[in-house]
């Protein structure tokens, strides 16, 4: 079965799943967590070399307050609670997003998790918090117009790959696989450049009940797509160009 080398997630529905069982959001927050756990030793376990997770989006910064808090606290004991886990696997963890906006203590404490795992030589976990596609571009092209003007970079030197490495993701290959839980079918501002030709998986259930199973069918699913990247693909063609 061909795995994903990067499999991205988009975890959705966390409120949702809270709301359906009359208690507050937050508690499908505490919910999701767990299944972060699951998922990630699963992950690692398959051989799957990158795992990204939209953890906290840009405009998520404009739920209510009490949420925002919540969901900042929730991450603190994340990184608490799971670091000794990763380090045992073997995990490097990685952040992507504007960790600025975080508070100055959590973002500090991001920046040395992260530095505490770098050496590690298993799967590359990454967590985008306060990530958004089209601010990440905007950091990029703003650091990539500074340099442009320090080092003499000319407008035609600019290219795909130049503009790549200015982006939170430039040392991991786009993902191959997107899944994005609870039933909705948008992207959310997740990864707009590199998404390009990641095929898109999407299951209608809820972030807390996503589990094992659930993520072998999406693995399972992915096996059997066909990629083509634009090309013509390789079917046999039933009749000849000429012939009649
Ligand atoms: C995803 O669940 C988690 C975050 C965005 C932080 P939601 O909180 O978006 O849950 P729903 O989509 O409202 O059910
Ligand atoms: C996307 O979910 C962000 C995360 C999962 C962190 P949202 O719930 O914020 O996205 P919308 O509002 O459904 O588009
Ligand atoms: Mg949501």
């Amino acid at each position: 079965m061909s795995l994903p080398q990067h499999l991205a997630i988009i975890m959705d529905g966390n409120g949702r799943w809270a709301q359906q069982r009359q208690l507050p959001r937050i508690a499908g927050h505490q919910q999701g967590v767990k299944v972060v756990r699951t998922v990630v030793q699963e992950c690692a376990r398959r051989g799957i070399a990158y795992l990204t997770l939209y953890a906290f989006s840009s405009e998520n910064w404009q739920r209510p307050m009490t949420e925002v808090d919540a969901l900042m606290g929730l991450l603190d004991y994340y990184l608490d609670v799971e670091l000794p886990l990763l380090q045992q696997q073997g995990i490097r963890l990685q952040v992507i997003g504007d960790l600025d906006r975080l508070p100055s203590s959590l973002a500090q404490r991001v920046r040395q998790q992260v530095a505490s795992t770098a050496t590690n030589p298993g799967m590359v976990l990454t967590l985008a918090l306060s990530y958004g596609a089209r601010d990440e571009l905007v950091r990029a092209v703003r650091r990539l117009l500074t340099d442009a003007r320090r080092k003499d970079i000319s407008a035609e030197a600019l290219d795909e790959t130049l503009l790549a490495s200015y982006l939170d993701t430039a040392a991991m290959p786009d993902p191959d696989l997107l899944i994005r839980t609870s039933g909705e079918m948008r992207i959310s501002n997740f990864l707009l450049w590199q998404l390009a030709y990641t095929e898109l998986y999407f299951c209608s259930c809820y972030w807390p009940d996503f589990d094992v199973a659930a993520l072998d069918r999406a693995l399972a699913d992915f096996s059997r797509r066909s990629r083509r990247f634009g090309q013509a693909g390789d079917f046999e063609p039933t009749s000849r160009l000429g012939e009649s």
